[in-house]
């Protein structure tokens, strides 16, 4: 089941997006960072109310929402949750009457099959590349922008 996250599960979320970020597939998150940004994330609850996947959607301007802090614990890959939670991200941005939302992925191949296009850096606004002067990686980070147009 695809949901608003609640406060009870931060924790959860914090779990998944840090041991993702321990094999260098994300950055990790403080929990301060998850309460200030919890409602704007969705997670997927499976049986037993057990919470094993998250996506964060993050507007930044007036014509631009981010998609960020994409993660399913590794043994519920594959089950399509991961599309499901970017589907509903670009479904609030759209009932917000966002025209592009875009990510910043390690992952290109999945974005592209959700129908996003690897841009260069400089088409998005200074504005996102704030976090990335703080980030451990910075400046060599191999994070890939992709971005897709809302109809
Ligand atoms: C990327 C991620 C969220 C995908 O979640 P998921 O629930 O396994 O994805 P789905 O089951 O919805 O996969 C849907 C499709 O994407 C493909 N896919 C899944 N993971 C992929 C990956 N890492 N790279 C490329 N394609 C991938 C699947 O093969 C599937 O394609 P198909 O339907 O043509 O077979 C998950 O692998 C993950 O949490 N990775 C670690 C964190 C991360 O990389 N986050 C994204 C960075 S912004």
């Amino acid at each position: 089941m695809m949901r608003k996250a609640k406060i009870s599960d931060v924790k959860e979320i914090q779990k998944i997006i840090n041991s993702c970020a321990k094999n260098n597939e994300m950055l990790p998150r403080s929990l301060n960072q998850l309460y200030e940004q919890l409602q704007n994330f969705y997670v997927v609850e499976v049986k037993g109310k057990k919470v094993v996947g998250c996506c964060e959607l993050f507007v930044t301007w007036e014509d631009l929402a981010e998609i960020k802090a994409l993660a399913v614990a590794p043994s519920y890959r594959g089950k399509g949750y991961g599309v499901a939670l970017v589907k509903k991200c670009i479904l609030t941005a759209k009932q917000l009457g966002i025209r592009r939302v875009f990510a910043l992925t390690f992952k290109p191949v999945f974005f592209k099959k959700l129908g996003f296009k690897v841009v260069p850096k400089d088409i998005l606004p200074h504005k996102i590349w704030v976090e990335c002067i703080n980030c451990p990686l910075f400046p060599d980070c191999n994070e890939v922008p992709v971005i897709k147009k809302l109809t």
